[in-house]
């Protein structure tokens, strides 16, 4: 059979901003802030940045190299990647099964994703048209969250504003993605990243002169809150679990996300310095920005007493409702909670279309779907899970487990072992450096496969005892939580057949 020419990138830096589009999203803004927050500042940055070296940057270089490796020879999806590491013929049906996972747990995340996704473009809007509450002029929190917070539950119902909004959010992805890598996604990225940028350097200067209700709340001690090391909690073994879960959920690793972008490079293109620019601005946009946005917001107009009650409630408080009630109070503020929404929204965008590609490339690279037809599917996919996320409370957060937070654990695991250990540390390091500038010292191979993969065991050793250990586990549950597991299981099954009819004769 003679294979198509597989799509591709179109500059340098158009791949640059497309994978920084891809990791920059909700858990940089969002996420990131309301986790710092929960597990308390300074004692959540430390097992956060020991998790970035030990498992962000290796995952990151490994999913470059793995991505390149497939799509050089006609597979982009984890699938199809990780098949191509064996000759035998069961190997290859079980390492097709096990990338399952890498096509599946995107597809899961965004089924919610997208309904964030759509809130954040209708509270930009609703901003923009004057719609947002009017703020309360007070020093207690609980009565000046009380509007936003009921203007949340009101949209989220949803109402027929709200769900005209995600209509409009799912068209916008779909025509994205039918315009493909090139003429798409990097079309997108090339706009939005820059905007992106501006608008978060703005707000977080316009918060950090802002002046609360109360002079001794200021913006510089909610920077001092997340950046000043407290070692209380460093035996917690659950603080570990979630910063090393948020170094996965926002660098977008441990689901073959940044494999399926990886494979449209070209041969000889340099990803030792890609793989680094695309962590550099993640963590950028994430421990700058998205330290100096929604926490010293919080601190200039609520006080430091309010972030333990604002984290508790979600993540979702910070966002959609200290943020407007912060920013509303300011003059012009109107203007404000739309720029603040908006950002979110592009960061979203350029994050969500990276959330379907891998089930597009899927369908095309191994079922020789044609692209109308892949993107058809994956669409129709997204948006009848994401009608179980919009109308069945509970779905999300059941989806949030196990696809947010097990599964990239999990994944990254068998990625370090598939990658490094049975392609081998010297073949890792030899195929990385193809092409490449600066080359990655041998040491980075070995590292990653001993330190970080003895890293992840703990880890996922602990995620395990804490949440296995309850014996209702998996035995009771709502319909939203069942619903989700049904959906899970569903998605699997679909999804491992077609691995299975598909594989290759020979390669
Ligand atoms: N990294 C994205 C964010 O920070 C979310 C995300 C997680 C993601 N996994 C992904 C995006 C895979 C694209 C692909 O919001």
């Amino acid at each position: 059979m003679v294979k198509k020419p597989r799509q591709r990138w179109g500059s340098r830096i158009g791949v640059v901003l497309a994978t920084a589009g891809n990791a920059v999203g909700l858990g940089n803004l969002l996420r990131f802030p309301s986790k710092v927050a929960l597990y308390g500042g300074g004692a959540f940055i430390i097992p956060y940045l020991i998790s970035l070296a030990l498992l962000g940057l290796p995952l990151m270089w490994i999913e470059w190299m793995a991505g390149r490796y497939g799509g050089a020879r006609g597979h982009g999806s984890t699938v199809g990647i990780i098949g191509t590491l064996f000759k035998s013929r069961t190997a290859k049906i079980i390492g097709r099964i096990i990338g399952v996972v890498g096509v599946a747990a995107p597809v899961l995340i965004i089924m919610y994703y997208i309904y964030i996704e759509s809130w954040t473009l209708g509270f930009s809007l609703s901003a923009l048209f004057g719609w947002l509450p009017e703020p309360v002029k007070t020093t207690d929190t609980a009565m000046a969250l009380k509007p936003f917070g009921e203007f949340l539950a009101e949209y989220t119902k949803p109402t027929p504003f709200a769900y005209l909004i995600f209509w409009i959010t799912v068209l916008l992805n779909w025509y994205v993605l039918q315009r493909g890598i090139r003429y798409g996604i990097e079309i997108l990225a090339k706009y939005g990243m820059p905007l992106l940028l501006v608008m978060a350097v703005f707000l977080a200067v316009v918060i950090f002169f802002s002046k609360g209700p109360n002079d001794h709340w200021s913006a510089l001690k909610g920077l001092e809150f997340i950046w000043k090391p407290d070692f209380s909690r460093i035996l917690d073994a659950r603080v570990w679990v979630e910063a090393a879960g948020q170094i996965f959920f926002t660098l977008s690793l441990g689901m073959g996300a940044i494999a399926t972008y990886a494979s449209y490079v070209k041969e000889k293109d340099d990803i030792v310095v890609t793989g680094m620019a695309t962590a550099s601005t993640n963590e950028f946009v994430e421990v700058v920005l998205g330290s100096a946005i929604a926490i010293p917001a919080a601190f200039v107009f609520f006080g430091p007493a309010s972030i333990p009650e604002l984290a508790q409630a979600g993540t979702f408080r910070i966002g959609f409702m200290s943020m407007p009630a912060a920013l509303n109070s300011l003059p012009g503020g109107q203007f404000y909670s739309f720029l603040w929404f908006f950002l979110l929204f592009i960061a979203a965008f350029t994050s969500s279309v990276a959330l379907i590609q891998p089930m597009i490339t899927f369908f095309e690279d191994e079922l020789r779907w044609n692209h109308t037809k892949a993107v058809a599917v994956a669409m129709i996919t997204v948006i009848v899970g994401a009608h179980f996320a919009i109308f069945l409370p509970k779905f999300i957060d059941e989806l949030d487990f196990w696809a947010g937070s097990f599964m990239l654990i999990f994944f990254g695991l068998i990625e370090i072992i598939l990658f490094i250990w049975i392609f081998g540390p010297d073949n890792f390091h030899r195929e990385i450096n193809k092409g490449a500038q600066i080359k990655l010292p041998r040491w980075v191979a070995y590292l990653a496969g001993t330190v970080s993969l003895g890293f992840l065991l703990v880890i996922t050793v602990m995620w395990v005892t804490q949440n296995v250990t309850d014996p209702k586990f998996l035995v009771t549950g709502n319909a939203g939580q069942w619903a989700a597991r049904i959906v899970i299981l569903v998605l699997f099954l679909w999804l491992a057949f077609y691995a299975v009819v598909s594989t290759p004769k020979e390669e």
